[in-house]
C-alpha cells in the first residue's frame, strides 16, 4: 500500500501519514552564527483523514501551524516528509498531475484583502486562476466564473467592481467564489470569517453549508473559533505545537473534551455570545513553546495541569479513547 500510487481511502478524500512541514533557519536570523540545520517544526508528524461529502475543522491557539499544514496539504508549500493521499493518489511523490491537483484542491486564505489583487475586478480575480488550471477555453471560464459568482450571491455589477469597492464580507465572497470556480473536490479554507461582524459570519457560515450541499464539496475549516467549528464541522482536529493533540467527531470533542489542552481550551471560552468563543482571547497559563525548540516529551507539559514525570520523559501517542475520539495524552482516561 505504501508503494502504490493509487489507494484506497476508505471514503476519505484526503489521507495526510506524519506530515512534517520544517522550515530551515537561515544562518543571517543568529546572532551566535551556525544554526545550518536548526528547524522551524511547524508540522510535527500530522496525521488526519478527511472523509468525502465532510467538513473537518482544525482548531488551536496561533501559530500551532494550522496555515502550514493547509500549504503543504495544497502543496503551496510541499511538505518535509510524510505522505499525502487525495482521491486515492499518493501526491507526495512526484508523479502526479499537478494541474490536477492544483485545480481539484482549492484554498480560501486567510486574508481576503492579501489575497485578492486590488487592481482586478472581481470576475477576472475570480477567473485568474481558472486561466491556469483550465486552459484558453475563454467562454467556459467565463461561464464558470459567472456562476460560481451567482452561486456566492454577487451579482453582475459586482462583477464589474475592485475590492476596495467591496464590503469585508462580499470580499470574503469573491474569495469564495474564486475557489469554487475552478470546481473543486475539498476547499480548505483559512479562518473564513474571523475578520467578519457576527451578522455576516453568519451569512458567510450559511453560504458554505449551501455550497457543500450544491456542489457536493469537501471541506477542511481553519478556526480559531469553537462554535464556528461546533456549526460546521462533522469532525474536529485540535492542534498544539505542530501536532494533532485530539481528533474525534465535532460534538463528542466538544461535548467532552478528554485532552487536557482541548479541555483547557473549551473551559475558557464559556461566555454568553457562542459566536465569540474565539481561542484567540484565551489565555492558557505558561508559555507558548518554541517551534524550534519544543518541550520534550509531551509538548504541552509545561502548561499542563495533569503532567507527571513521564509526561516530559515520553511523546503520547494518538489513542481511541472513546468510539472514533482520538487523544495524545498518558492519562487521558483520568480526564474523563
Ligand atoms: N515561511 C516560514 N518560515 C519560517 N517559519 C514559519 C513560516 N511560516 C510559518 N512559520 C512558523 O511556523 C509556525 C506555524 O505558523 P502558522 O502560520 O502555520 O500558524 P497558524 O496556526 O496558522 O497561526 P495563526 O492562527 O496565527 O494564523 C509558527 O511558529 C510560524 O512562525
Ligand atoms: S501527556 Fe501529560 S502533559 Fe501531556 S497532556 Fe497528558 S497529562 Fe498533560
Ligand atoms: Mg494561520
Amino acid at each position: 500500500m505504501e508503494s502504490s500510487n493509487t489507494q484506497d481511502l476508505d471514503g476519505n478524500i484526503l489521507v495526510t501519514r506524519q506530515l512534517k512541514k520544517y522550515y530551515p533557519i537561515r544562518r543571517g536570523f543568529n546572532p551566535f552564527g551556525g544554526g545550518g540545520n536548526r528547524f522551524v517544526k511547524a508540522v510535527d508528524d500530522v496525521s488526519i483523514t478527511v472523509p468525502r461529502g465532510k467538513t473537518v475543522a482544525i482548531l488551536g491557539e496561533s501559530g500551532c501551524g494550522k496555515t502550514t499544514l493547509a500549504r503543504a496539504i495544497t502543496l503551496l508549500n510541499p511538505p518535509t516528509a510524510g505522505e499525502i493521499i487525495f482521491d486515492g493518489q499518493n501526491i507526495t511523490n512526484g508523479k502526479v498531475d499537478y494541474k490536477k491537483i492544483y485545480r481539484e484542491m482549492q484554498m480560501v486564505f486567510q486574508d481576503p484583502d492579501s489575497s485578492l489583487d486590488p487592481r482586478l475586478k472581481v470576475r477576472q480575480s475570480v477567473a485568474e486562476p481558472c486561466k491556469g488550471l483550465l486552459g484558453r477555453d475563454q467562454a467556459h471560464i467565463n461561464s464558470l466564473v459567472m456562476s460560481s459568482l451567482t452561486a456566492v450571491g454577487l451579482s453582475s455589477e459586482q462583477a464589474e467592481r475592485i475590492p476596495s469597492h467591496l464590503s469585508g464580507g462580499q470580499k470574503q465572497r469573491v474569495a469564495i467564489a474564486r475557489a469554487i470556480a475552478p470546481q473543486p473536490k475539498l476547499v480548505i479554507l483559512d479562518e473564513p470569517t474571523s475578520a467578519l461582524d457576527a451578522s455576516v459570519q453568519a451569512q458567510i457560515l450559511n453560504l458554505l453549508l449551501d455550497l457543500q450541499k450544491n456542489f457536493k464539496l469537501t471541506y477542511v475549516i481553519i478556526t480559531h473559533n469553537i462554535s464556528v467549528a461546533e456549526y460546521l464541522s462533522d469532525l474536529l482536529v485540535v492542534m498544539y505545537a505542530g501536532n494533532v493533540v485530539e481528533y474525534g467527531p465535532s460534538g463528542s470533542v466538544i461535548a467532552k473534551p478528554r485532552h487536557p489542552y482541548t479541555i483547557t481550551l473549551i473551559a475558557s471560552a464559556p461566555i454568553p455570545n457562542p459566536w465569540k468563543r474565539n481561542l484567540l482571547n484565551t489565555e492558557i497559563k505558561g508559555e507558548v513553546p518554541s517551534a524550534i525548540n519544543p518541550p520534550s516529551g509531551c509538548k504541552f507539559h509545561p502548561r499542563c495541569p495533569y503532567a507527571e514525570k513521564i509526561c516530559s520523559d515520553q511523546a503520547p501517542d494518538l489513542r481511541e479513547i472513546a468510539p472514533g475520539q482520538f487523544v495524545s495524552c498518558h492519562f487521558a482516561e483520568k480526564t474523563a
